[in-house]
């Protein structure tokens, strides 16, 4: 049976352009392991979307006196060209605004709420009587208690450092009006986690083995602390809204019209709304189950180091809750920062690098190779211009782009018309370096070890320069045609079987590189495994398409 693989992608908040961080965090990881799997015959599904509530959009669009839907309307078109401009291949990148998303949320509370798993609290909340409405903690500033410097926030000051508890700051106002504001009481929707707690272990202690160890510790750290019920309502008037009609009244908890849901527990239910709606667009409705409820199938998800909780804890409580036999996620992804030059990434001090500009700049493959070559898997990384300009020239320049070159210029200069049977034969160091290098990389993918994976791609390229530069087929061009007639049939062999590793990676170069054979773009086809070594075929007298060689130019910063 074709297994089935499902890639839930974190959803970038719509607040702001996208910079390289996020292309290091989760973009490019989830691209290449979703190209993995469609190569090698499975049926994938991978989806995300723009997550469009909650104060990181209020608070921008309040910033900037917009409206939060036309914050949205504005940064939207700029996700969805850098997806496309750096070749993200997902099969459905949608938004939480939409009606399906919505309904689906509302159904996911509701079972959650039938099952038992919600409880109803009454907190106090910061309240503006003057805007006679609440405010979010971060809406609201007022004087330490501690150190009495002003203008700090709710929940810690800047000038002391102390955390302060809710409701201890002193002459609390609000940020947006200036108008005083008091505590007020107010009733909210919790999540039971505490009940879920232990379905929550069983299933950590289950699949947590293959995660990444730190991952699992984190994860291990929070249940052994106990997690306790948390609040998925708010009082605010942007997001989705509760299903007050469907609620019974015993349940219903006090202003529901005016609170709507929290933004985290929205988002990760688009990782259901998204599959249902890429089956209805695929005219299947019903399609998406087999994603979700077959037994021969795989869940990914990928996603910053900020939201490991949310998916290895909260999101599995989420699905559980529902008692359907919902998947629960077996590959938490989770990655650490990009940082630039040792500096966190950051618009308001202009420690930023565009992920548009930079791809225009150099080329998206340039950027996903420096990406792929300090991917911050395991540990921070960093950007260094320094860096980018030294591994291009050396590894993509020099090690792939001149051995490319120099097999394809003397091919088409001396032999095209000339390699015959006889000649065509492959060394065995070369096949067994072929095969030992898409051995090594699937290990390491199966590991989700992208960096190492992808260094095992350059390895071979490097081993194609050496093995040019020792069998040296210009030399015996004239003494010994056969032998330099094999060794430039070898060097053909190498760069054809690049192109099939490099699909996985940098999507771009892998099309140059099947040009140069008439070959088009390597498709996959569900079924069929076709991450696999490949003969080449030469048309004897036929010159290789040399017209998008050299593959890249030095950089020079
Ligand atoms: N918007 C969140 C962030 O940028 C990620 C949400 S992931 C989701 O940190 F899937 F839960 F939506
Ligand atoms: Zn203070």
């Amino acid at each position: 049976m074709t297994k089935k693989i499902f890639i839930g992608v974190a959803w970038p908040y719509v607040n702001g352009d996208l910079h390289v961080g996020h292309l290091a965090g989760y973009f490019i990881h989830c691209d290449v392991i979703a190209r993995w799997h469609r190569l090698k015959g499975a049926q994938v599904l991978m989806v995300s979307g723009t997550d469009c509530h909650g104060t990181p959009i209020t608070v921008e669009a309040d910033k900037r006196d917009i409206s939060p839907q036309d914050l949205i309307k504005e940064y939207t078109p700029r996700i969805h060209e850098l997806i496309k401009t750096y070749e993200i291949s997902y099969d459905l990148f949608t938004s939480t605004t939409t009606t399906n998303h919505y309904r689906v949320t509302q159904q996911f509370f509701l079972n959650l709420l039938k099952n038992g798993y919600i409880i109803k609290k009454t907190s106090k909340q910061y309240y503006s009587l003057g805007d006679k409405r609440f405010l979010p903690d971060r809406y609201v500033e007022g004087e330490c208690p501690y150190c009495h410097a002003k203008d700090q926030r709710a929940d810690q000051c800047e000038v002391c450092g102390r955390v302060l508890d809710f409701g201890e700051l002193i002459k609390p106002k609000s940020k947006l009006t200036g108008r005083p504001v008091t505590l007020k009481p107010t009733e909210h929707y919790y999540l039971d986690l505490a009940k879920l707690a232990p379905l929550i272990q069983a299933y950590v202690n289950k699949k947590s083995k293959s995660w990444r160890s730190w991952v699992k510790k984190e994860t291990v750290g929070w249940l052994k602390e106990g997690i306790k019920p948390r609040p998925i309502t708010r009082d605010l008037d942007w997001g989705v809204p509760l299903p007050v009609k469907d609620i019974a009244k015993d349940m219903l908890v006090k202003d529901a019209e005016s609170k709507r849901f929290y933004v985290w527990f929205d988002a990760v239910i688009g990782y259901v709304s998204a599959a249902i709606e890429w089956a209805s667009r695929q005219k299947d409705s019903r399609s998406w189950r087999r994603f979700w409820f077959d037994e021969n199938v795989y869940h990914y998800y990928f996603m910053g180091q900020d939201n490991l909780a949310f998916h290895t804890l909260f999101w599995p409580g989420q699905l559980i809750g529902q008692d359907q036999g919902y998947h629960l996620p077996d590959q938490p992804v989770v990655n650490k920062y990009l940082n630039l030059e040792g500096k966190k990434f950051s618009k308001s001090r202009q420690v930023i690098i565009d992920s548009l500009q930079v791809a225009n700049e150099y080329g998206a493959d340039v950027v996903r190779f420096y990406l792929l070559s300090i991917l911050p898997e395991h540990k921070q990384a960093n950007w260094q211009w320094r860096q980018f300009e030294d591994l291009v020239n050396a590894d993509l320049v020099d090690s792939l782009g001149n051995f490319v070159q120099r097999s394809v210029v003397f091919y088409n200069r001396n032999l095209s018309a000339k390699i015959d049977g006889a000649n065509r034969i492959i060394d065995d160091k070369v096949e067994s370096q072929t095969r030992f290098a898409f051995e090594k990389v699937d290990k390491l993918l199966a590991k989700v070890e992208l960096g190492r994976s992808f260094e095992a791609v350059f390895d071979y390229a490097r081993f194609g320069n050496k093995y040019l530069n020792q069998t040296e087929p210009w030399l015996s061009l004239k003494t010994n045609p056969a032998k330099s007639q094999q060794a430039i049939f070898n060097s053909l062999y190498i760069v054809r079987n690049l192109a099939v590793l490099l699909s996985l990676f940098l999507p771009d170069t892998s099309r140059l590189l099947l040009a140069i054979f008439d070959k088009p773009e390597l498709k996959p086809t569900v079924g069929v495994d076709k991450y696999q070594p490949v003969k080449l075929d030469l048309k004897l007298g036929r010159r290789l398409n040399d017209s998008h060689l050299p593959l890249f130019k030095k950089i020079k910063l």
